[in-house]
């Protein structure tokens, strides 16, 4: 018999699949990671067992802590999976005003969850802080710190990108994605332009993050706000800092909605907000870079957890969001006759 010895084993390996409709569309192949098949549902899983694993290896993590995250949500569960599965407690803090679905998710994991009013990140209490505080002030907790613990991209690096690479024989012409704490786009696209130079990575930034316009002048500077989670970056942060970055654009949360609402009709799959904002990442690459191409972008968790926002049409018409108001057909051509100005082209390479 073949099986795995615990849960945290199931994660990884995950499925490329296609999207035949936008594959057809634009005469490129679609091609998403399907993340939401890990046990918690979403990509976070795998950065959560590699911090995990290398704390326990480094003797930070013993038996009966408490593992701390201050987090949007997923990796929050993939951490209580993990934790679960190695015999650890979990402690999650959370900002006020995420979906109630992962709220929910968190504490069905088994997690205990501390919710903490939302504020910026120069607060002491913005979630990272706090999360970061208790870790400090208690010996049996460890503090996991995704954004900084360069274990998340480790974890892209070793399984993701190699993962990807074996899927497409090596036949790989964009990887696209966007950034939450860099893990993906780091760990990604360093191990595939280790493999091949000529990936082209594309930065898919939703409004309110500034990673654009970092790509693009240095500074974090952010216009705008989104209804997306779980991604956007305004600081400098050691998974990201490792990303190998080709290009850059930024895509608002309409583009997101026609997305979803065209993949679900025509493919059968159901998007969370951060995978539709990656799908429309990749429709853009096949817009701008032409017909042939292979591209890779993640389908990072899947609808459910977006259910409230991104697939509630009562919160749509409260942020002004029209549903049809334009078909998946017309955005691909507004993308191919959109001028090159707004990409940020970082390596200039083409
Ligand atoms: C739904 C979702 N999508 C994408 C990401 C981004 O992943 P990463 O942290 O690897 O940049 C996250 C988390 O950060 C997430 O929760």
């Amino acid at each position: 018999m073949i099986y795995k010895q615990n849960v945290a084993e199931v994660i990884g390996h995950t499925d490329l699949l296609r999207i035949p409709s936008l594959s057809q569309l634009t005469d490129c192949e679609i091609l998403v990671k399907c993340e939401f098949q890990n046990p918690g549902g979403s990509i976070k899983d795998r950065a959560a067992l590699q911090m995990v694993q290398d704390a326990i290896a480094r003797g930070e993590l013993k038996p009966g802590m408490t593992i701390v995250e201050g987090t949007a949500g997923n990796t929050g569960i993939g951490l209580a999976v993990v934790a679960k599965a190695l015999g650890f407690k979990m402690l999650t803090v959370m900002p006020k005003g995420q979906t109630p679905e992962k709220e929910k998710m968190i504490a069905l994991h088994g997690s205990e969850l501390m919710l903490v009013d939302p504020c910026p990140f120069a607060n002491p209490n913005h979630f990272y802080h706090t999360a970061k505080r208790l870790g400090e002030e208690n010996d049996s907790y460890w503090w996991a710190n995704q954004f900084e613990n360069i274990s998340n991209a480790k974890a892209h690096y070793e399984h993701t990108g190699p993962e990807i690479w074996q899927q497409t024989d090596g036949n790989v012409d964009a990887l696209v994605s966007v950034s939450g704490t860099g893990g993906t786009i780091g760990g990604c696209s360093r191990f595939l332009k280790e493999q091949n130079e000529d990936v082209q990575v594309w930065s898919i930034d939703p409004d309110g993050s500034g990673i654009y316009h970092y790509l693009k002048t240095g500074e974090y500077k952010a216009q705008g706000s989104s209804f997306t989670e779980g991604i956007g970056i305004m600081r400098t942060v050691a998974n990201f800092a490792q990303a190998r970055i080709d290009k850059g654009i930024t895509l608002p949360d309409d583009d997101l909605v026609t997305v979803s609402r065209a993949v679900r009709n025509a493919d059968g799959l159901v998007l969370g907000s951060s995978t539709a904002l990656n799908i429309a990442g990749a429709l853009f690459a096949a817009a701008k870079s032409g017909p042939g191409k292979t591209i890779v972008t993640f389908a990072c968790d899947a609808g459910e957890r977006s259910y409230s926002k991104l697939w509630n049409p009562e919160f749509l018409a409260e942020k002004g969001i029209q549903e049809d108001r334009e078909t998946i057909e017309q955005m691909f051509n507004r993308y191919k006759t959109m001028d090159d100005s707004v990409i940020v082209n970082v390596t200039g390479k083409d």
